[in-house]
């Protein structure tokens, strides 16, 4: 079991008070109009549950792609390596289910490997090491569970080199755009001069795309978007009715961005014990719960600039739905 091996080490960052990060956050995002709640707090331990399972839906098509293309390119990535002694670096890793056809690769060239997942759900980092550990006996995990920033400076204090950064899955699209680019500046920071950072990247395309991968008929992502109503309640002692409330995603095109709410059915009221407060809803309000971001290859090619970041080489699909971009300090 991984909890026992000496290959695994799971670091939590001492993150300041969680619980009350979240309770001032609904606070706010319900006092605004209009209402909003930030996408991070979707990834309790069910919520992260859920994510997983809709990287299997037919419907979201970016797991399968973006795993389809690093299998068709893999070795082409790892031709990349720069020495015998890289580390590779996760941001957002959730189960490493796809990152493992990488460490398969590095292992391959290197023998030895030491892979640095980073999530906020350690449970999720647990049981992805787990599986890793079983399969890959020459690789040593060291997980951190923490938030983006907290790993960036972890992996500058441990001076890790050589590395290559991996954050996949379009994650990055979570942020807006200004912050993309404070982001991936962070990540350049904290790169040496051959360092590497693999990103993947969803790519615009047709809304009967793109659409139904954010509203799926088996109702996942909608519990996984209602989640965050539950997790109030259940956290801050709220008393969501869950029946009146429902799922909406759409894309918008001018903003370049897939668009989660969770809509209000009828007017009603909800009280949230920890916030000694109760929060009015019209019909047919909403409270804004995720952006994600689509790209176009422009967008891609003047956030990298705006980053200090050049591309050393992309993949893609032969639909051109999901790029791999593979950048260096520029
Ligand atoms: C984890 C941010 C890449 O935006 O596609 C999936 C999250 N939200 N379905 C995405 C998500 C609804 C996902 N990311």
């Amino acid at each position: 079991m991984a909890m026992q091996d000496p290959r695994f080490l799971l670091e939590t960052s001492p993150r300041q008070n969680l619980h009350a990060r979240f309770a001032q956050d609904v606070l706010r995002g319900l006092s605004a109009a209009p209402k909003r709640i930030p996408s991070v707090y979707f990834y309790d331990s069910i919520g992260s549950e859920l994510f997983e399972k809709i990287c299997t839906l037919p419907e979201y098509y970016i797991t399968r792609t973006e795993k389809a293309i690093l299998e068709t390119h893999i070795h082409d990535i790892a031709r990349f390596q720069n020495g015998s002694d890289l580390s590779l670096v996760e941001f957002g890793s959730g189960s490493s289910y796809k990152t493992r056809l990488l460490i398969q690769a590095f292992l391959q060239q290197q023998g030895h490997l030491t892979y640095r997942p980073i999530d906020i759900s350690d449970s999720i980092l647990r049981e992805g090491a787990r599986r890793l550990l079983n399969d890959f006996p020459a690789l040593r995990v060291h997980a951190l569970a923490a938030e983006y920033d907290d790993g960036i400076r972890k992996i500058q204090q441990a001076n890790v080199s050589p590395k290559i950064l991996v954050f996949l899955g379009s994650n990055i699209g979570n942020f807006e755009p200004p912050q993309a680019v404070d982001f991936l500046n962070k990540m350049r920071h904290i790169m040496q001069p051959r360092d590497l950072l693999l990103l993947g990247t969803d790519m615009v395309k047709p809304r009967h795309i793109l659409e139904p991968a954010y509203d799926d008929a088996q109702q996942v992502t909608a519990q996984f978007n209602l989640n965050l109503l539950r997790r109030i309640n259940r956290e801050l002692g709220g008393d969501f009715d869950l029946s009146r409330f429902r799922h909406r995603a759409f894309f918008n095109e001018t903003e370049s961005r897939i668009e989660m709410h969770i809509e209000s059915i009828g007017q009603q009221q909800a009280h949230i014990a920890a916030l000694d407060r109760t929060f009015a809803f019209r019909a047919g309000e909403t409270i804004h719960t995720e952006n994600s971001y689509k790209f176009t290859p422009d967008m891609l090619q003047s956030i990298f600039a705006a980053a200090g970041l050049k591309r050393l080489q992309h993949w893609q699909d032969a639909d051109g739905y999901f790029r791999l971009n593979l950048l260096g300090p520029a």
